[in-house]
C-alpha cells in the first residue's frame, strides 16, 4: 500500500503543497487497510504505561482532524498523533501558508491551527474501533478568552478516545501561544490540565498520559524552568520539538524568508540539541519523544542516542513518501545488529552529553 502511495509522490509535487496534502488524506481514507506485518521485537518500547510495537510515530499536523489514524497505523507506524485540535473550528491563516523548500528538504508552514474543532473530531473518533496507539494533540483557539481552559477542555473531551494527550504550547503560528511556555503560566496550565484529567478519571474515563510539546527555540534558562515544572507536576513525557522560527544560514531556497515554522532536514541539528538538553535535565523522570528532521534510520538512531525513547516525523513524508516508516524500522534493526544491542532501550541517551555540548550548525 505504501508502495502505491509512493508512486503518487512525484505526481503530488505538481500540486500546491496544501492541495497535495489534501489528496494524500483522501487517498489514505480510501485505501484498504492490510494487516500490519509483525515488527522486530527488539524495536518495541514501553513508555508512559503504553507498549509501542515500534518507536516510529507520525507527528501532529498531518492528520489534524483525526480522519485517517488507522490508515497511518496500517502503514507500519508505531503510533499516530492527530491534531492539533482546538475547541471551536477555525480556518487558520490565508493561503498560501505551506511552502516546500525543495533543495533544503524542508517545509515552512504558517497554517495557524486550521481544524474542524473538537465536535467533528469526536464524531469521527467515536466511530473508530480502537486499535494501535493514538495520540491526540490539543491547542487553543486564536480568539479564546481563556486559552488554558481550552487545553483543559481538550483533555476532558479526548480522554475517552486517546492513548495519550499532547499539550501543544509551541506552535509559532498562533500569536502569543508560545508565551504559555513561560514558567508561571505553564505551571498554571499544567495544574489545570491535570485537574481536568483527574475529573475525567473520576468519571471512569481513565487517566491518560499527558505530554508537553515544546519549541526548539527556547533559551536554555527557560528550558531549566520547563523541565523542573514538568518534573514537579509529574508530567508523563515531553515532545521535543515543534518547528523553528529561526532560519539556519545553510538554507538555499529563496522562499526560506516566508514567515512560519521551519521543519524537515534544516531543523534536525537544532531540535536534536534541544532534545539532548531536555534529556539531561529530565534525569529519566519521564520519556521524551524526539522529532525534527528525521528522514532516515541514521537520523532516527541519532535522535534515540541523543535521548529519545520514541521518535516522530512529518516532513520526510513529503520528500520520501510513506515508505519511510518501513525504511527507518529496517535500518534501526540493522543498527541494533551492528552494535549487538538487545533493544532500542539500550542506547537511549548514550550521546546526550556530547550532543548537548556540540555547537549546533545553524
Ligand atoms: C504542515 C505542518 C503542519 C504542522 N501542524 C502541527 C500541528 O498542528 N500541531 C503540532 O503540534 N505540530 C505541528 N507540526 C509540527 C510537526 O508535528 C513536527 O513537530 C515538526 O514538523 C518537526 O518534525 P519534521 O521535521 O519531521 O516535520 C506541523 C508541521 C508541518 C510541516
Amino acid at each position: 500500500m505504501s508502495f502505491l502511495l509512493d508512486l503518487a509522490l512525484p505526481f503530488s509535487r505538481l500540486f500546491e503543497a496544501e492541495d497535495a496534502h489534501r489528496l494524500a488524506i483522501r487517498a489514505l481514507s480510501m485505501m484498504p487497510k492490510p494487516a500490519v506485518a509483525a515488527d522486530d521485537p527488539r524495536l518495541s518500547v514501553s513508555a508512559f504505561g503504553l507498549n509501542f510495537r515500534n518507536p516510529v510515530g507520525l507527528a501532529a499536523g498531518f492528520d489534524k482532524n483525526a480522519q485517517v489514524p488507522d490508515a497511518i497505523l496500517a502503514l507500519g507506524f508505531g503510533f499516530a498523533e492527530v491534531g492539533t485540535l482546538t475547541p471551536k473550528p477555525q480556518p487558520g491563516n490565508p493561503r498560501p501558508r505551506v511552502f516546500r523548500l525543495l533543495r533544503d528538504e524542508g517545509v515552512i508552514n504558517r497554517l495557524g491551527f486550521n481544524n474542524d474543532g473538537f465536535h467533528a473530531a469526536v464524531a469521527r473518533l467515536s466511530r473508530r474501533r480502537a486499535q494501535g496507539i493514538l495520540g491526540i494533540n490539543v491547542g487553543a483557539n486564536k480568539d479564546s478568552a481563556d486559552r488554558i481552559a481550552d487545553y483543559a477542555a481538550g483533555v476532558e473531551t479526548f480522554s475517552p478516545y486517546a492513548s495519550y494527550l499532547t499539550i501543544n504550547v509551541s506552535s509559532p503560528n498562533t500569536p502569543g501561544l508560545r508565551d504559555l511556555q513561560a514558567a508561571d503560566v505553564l505551571d498554571e496550565l499544567i495544574k489545570r490540565v491535570l485537574d481536568a484529567r483527574e475529573g475525567g478519571a473520576q468519571k471512569g474515563q481513565g487517566r491518560k498520559p499527558i505530554l508537553l510539546k515544546i519549541a526548539p527555540d527556547l533559551a536554555l534558562g527557560d528550558l531549566d524552568d520547563i523541565v523542573e515544572i514538568a518534573k514537579k507536576r509529574a508530567i508523563d513525557g515531553m515532545i521535543v520539538s515543534n518547528t523553528t522560527v529561526t532560519r539556519p544560514a545553510s538554507l538555499r531556497e529563496s522562499n526560506a524568508k516566508e514567515q512560519g515554522g521551519l521543519s524537515g532536514k534544516p531543523l534536525f541539528d537544532l531540535s536534536t540539541k534541544m532534545l539532548a538538553e531536555t534529556y539531561l535535565r529530565a534525569e529519566r523522570a519521564f520519556p521524551i519523544v524526539g522529532v525534527g528532521g528525521i528522514d532516515s534510520a541514521e537520523a532516527a538512531w541519532k535522535k534515540i542516542r541523543a535521548g529519545a525513547t520514541l521518535i516522530q516525523l512529518y516532513t520526510a513524508l513529503v520528500y520520501k513518501g510513506f515508505g519511510i516508516a518501513g525504511d527507518v524500522k529496517r535500518g534501526l534493526s540493522l543498527m541494533l545488529d551492528r552494535g549487538k544491542h538487545r533493544s532500542i532501550q539500550d542506547v537511549i541517551g548514550r550521546d546526550a552529553v556530547q550532543v548537548a555540548a556540540s555547537r549546533e550548525q545553524a
